[in-house]
């Protein structure tokens, strides 16, 4: 798949391997000298995951007979080899290009379409972050990344939490895309803040609206701008799912707000809740893929944007 795709947050990454599974792959990360490194994870000598070893040097070491390798694939020791000149050039494994931005780590296994998206709120101090999650589910990505930005279940799935049973409908919105984002917004009912929860910035609790202004990057990152009218109070959610395999996926969900007192762990409870609602209805979807052809569900009007989700992903992924 050509594109940027996440396999962990960044502050998980320290100076012990990981293994991370992605597109069915498995493939081991870690730490050199601030920079994380990615290589498949299988000993070119007995096919034994590199990821249960350790890190020596940058290198990462195999647990069974020591070979070393580099962060580019080349092996560097043969503890067996009484002349390390003798290294095979065969002894290599496969790397693969890592960046770190927006606090998460991304992987390419093919070379990306496009660049990730700037976004300035990430270095401006009057913006807070939260990591939350992350969120395994037994599903597709894409499914993962559809119950997101989709605005009709909120007072069924999330009702008193992020939409009013009252107010079920769907305010009208318009689509478009340029290159690999499909751009949108919506002013939609939402609910008030709960005493549990009071972690949303709308000055106004009598039937409260909120503004969503919506980027969605091909294939699997929505950028969520949130807004209260008549209020400066902001958020940001920046959410991405990692493609583990066919029907896994992770879920990373990063959230900025630029008002009011730390609640990092309120919001963290918040987010565990919510995903843990869209959890069970999504694993439950079948067929497992999203089907790209619109003719294989039923779509009206308000669906506008898996709509536009799935023609572009038919078209471009
Ligand atoms: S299997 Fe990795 S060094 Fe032998
Ligand atoms: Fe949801």
């Amino acid at each position: 798949m050509k594109a940027w795709l996440p396999v962990s947050y960044s502050s998980a990454v320290k100076d012990k391997p990981i293994s991370v599974k992605l597109l069915g792959e498995h493939l081991v990360i870690w730490r050199d000298k601030g920079s994380v490194r990615c290589l498949l994870d299988l000993c070119i000598h007995r096919g034994v995951a590199l990821s249960l070893g350790s890190i020596c040097d940058g290198n990462i070491v195999c647990p069974y007979h020591g070979w070393r390798y580099r962060g580019d694939g080349k092996c560097t020791l043969i503890p067996q080899l009484e002349d390390q000149c003798k290294i095979p050039p065969k002894a290599k494994i496969k790397s693969y290009k890592v960046q770190e931005k927006f606090g998460i780590v991304w992987v390419a296994v093919d070379e990306p379409l496009y660049d990730l998206p700037d976004i300035p709120e990430f270095s401006d101090s009057s913006w807070r972050a939260v990591e939350t999650g992350p969120f395994p589910w037994k599903a597709n990505s894409a499914r993962q990344v559809e119950n997101f930005t989709d605005f009709a279940h909120f007072p069924f799935v999330h009702p008193e939490l992020l939409g009013d049973p009252e107010r079920p409908f769907v305010p009208p919105h318009t689509v478009t895309r340029k290159d690999n984002i499909l751009y949108y917004e919506i002013i939609r009912p939402e609910a008030s803040n709960t005493e549990e929860f009071p972690i949303f910035g709308n000055p106004n609790q009598e039937k409260p609206m909120r503004h969503n202004r919506y980027q969605l990057i091909l294939p699997y990152t929505i950028f969520l701008r949130v807004g209260w009218p008549g209020s400066s109070n902001g958020m940001i959610y920046f959410f991405t799912s990692q493609p583990v395999s066919e029907n896994e996926c992770i879920g990373y969900c990063v959230i900025l707000k630029n008002y009011g007192e730390d609640y990092s762990e309120t919001l963290k409870k918040f987010e565990d809740l919510i995903f843990s609602q869209d959890q069970i209805i999504v694993e439950s979807q079948r067929p497992e893929q999203v089907p790209y052809d619109l003719s294989e569900e039923l779509h009206l009007k308000f669906d506008a944007v898996a709509v536009a989700y799935r023609k572009a992903m038919g078209e471009s992924y």
